[in-house]
């Protein structure tokens, strides 16, 4: 009920101010969690803008000293802050990680993101929140509460793929971006950009898991009747990395030069491993159909068909023959 959500909030909040002194105001703190934002590029006004913190390394700190405070063991477990073990011996989730506090879009504090900062494989380099009764996270977008009002001024949100790019990018001093973090992107999350607004531009990771997650988004966005572009990065490169080698004003030509409607993006990805293979081209106009004939707007998708028809010089025709077959098959 509503006193045991504002409960969580608050055992949440005191997390969050816990890591928070932990980064700038520890030893440990600073020589190990500071000190790696600062080579990663990141000002000391970011790291306070977006709450970081760090979570020092010991089994039960944040624990005992949310204890102290008066936090209720019952809320700390829910949050997930702290683990039970099947003796019935408790532990902090966070250890040894610095900590991305995630907010819901008005700004309370609902869960964390942790990154290791130990380059053994075997470690999860993020662990994340679990499901509370405060955070469900298909529903949240990290970075949201810093961009609403980015947003809707220049009515376009960015997409990306990870804390980090949130972070670099607002710092580059492009403010309307969000992540779909801990999760792959979900239809609750797109309607979510869509009280702010029906424009949506990927910059997700210039790999191959980045570039097939695009392909699954902008189907979803185009769904809800949204329009998406794509920036395609480097191989290898996210928005940070770009940032932190290239700089911010490099990193703003490069949306600027390389932002692609849905379509053009879509085909030129498809075509480059199809070659001249004429099956494998003819693969590549149905998909794209696919992903037209998911625009509810009629007359946009006409327009994409064209579009379509002179990128992959078929006739329109054809193209509107295969785009019917396909609606008709799916009402
Ligand atoms: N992620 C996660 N759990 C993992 C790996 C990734 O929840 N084990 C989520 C995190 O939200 C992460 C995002 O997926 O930010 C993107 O993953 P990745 O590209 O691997 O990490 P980066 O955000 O680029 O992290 P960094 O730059 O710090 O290496
Ligand atoms: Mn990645
Ligand atoms: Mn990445
Ligand atoms: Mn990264
Ligand atoms: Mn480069």
């Amino acid at each position: 009920e509503a006193d045991k959500r504002e409960s969580l909030y608050i055992t949440s909040t005191f997390a969050a101010k816990f890591f928070e002194n932990n980064l700038w105001n520890t030893d440990e703190g600073r020589s190990i969690g500071l000190s790696y934002f600062k080579e990663r590029g990141f000002r000391e006004d970011t790291l306070k803008k977006f709450e970081i913190g760090y979570s020092p390394e010991e089994w039960t700190a944040l624990h005992d000293a949310a204890i102290a405070e008066g936090h209720k063991p019952e809320f700390l477990e829910e949050t997930g802050l702290v683990i039970k073990n099947d003796k019935g011996s408790v532990y902090d989730r966070f250890r040894t990680r610095v900590i991305f506090p995630i907010h819901n879009f008005t700004g309370r504090i609902i869960g964390f993101g942790g990154r290791t900062l130990k380059s053994d494989k075997k470690i999860p380099k993020y662990v994340n929140s679990p499901e509370s009764e405060i955070y469900h996270k298909s529903k949240v977008l990290y970075g949201l509460y810093h961009a609403k009002k980015a947003i809707r001024d220049r009515d376009n949100c960015f997409l990306v793929e990870g804390y980090a790019d949130v972070m670099a990018v607002h710092q580059a001093g492009v403010e309307n971006v969000v992540a779909s973090s801990g999760t792959s992107l979900t239809t609750e999350q797109i309607k979510l950009i869509g009280r702010f607004t029906k424009n949506v531009t990927i910059l997700y990771d210039g790999d191959a898991a980045g570039i097939k997650a695009s392909l699954r988004g902008l189907d979803m966005i185009l769904e809800e009747g949204m329009n998406v572009k794509v920036v395609l990065f480097p191989d290898g490169h996210d928005p940070d990395s770009y940032i932190q080698q290239h700089g911010a004003s490099e990193f703003k030509t490069h949306i600027e030069l390389k932002t692609k409607d849905f379509i053009f993006y879509k085909t030129e990805i498809l075509l480059q491993d199809a070659g001249n293979d004429p099956i494998k081209k003819a693969g590549i106009i149905r998909d794209i159909i696919e992903s037209i004939a998911k625009i509810p707007d009629a007359i946009k998708a006409s327009v994409y068909l064209r579009e379509c028809s002179g990128l992959l010089q078929m006739e329109e025709q054809i193209l509107i023959a295969e785009l019917n077959k396909i609606r008709l098959s799916k009402s």
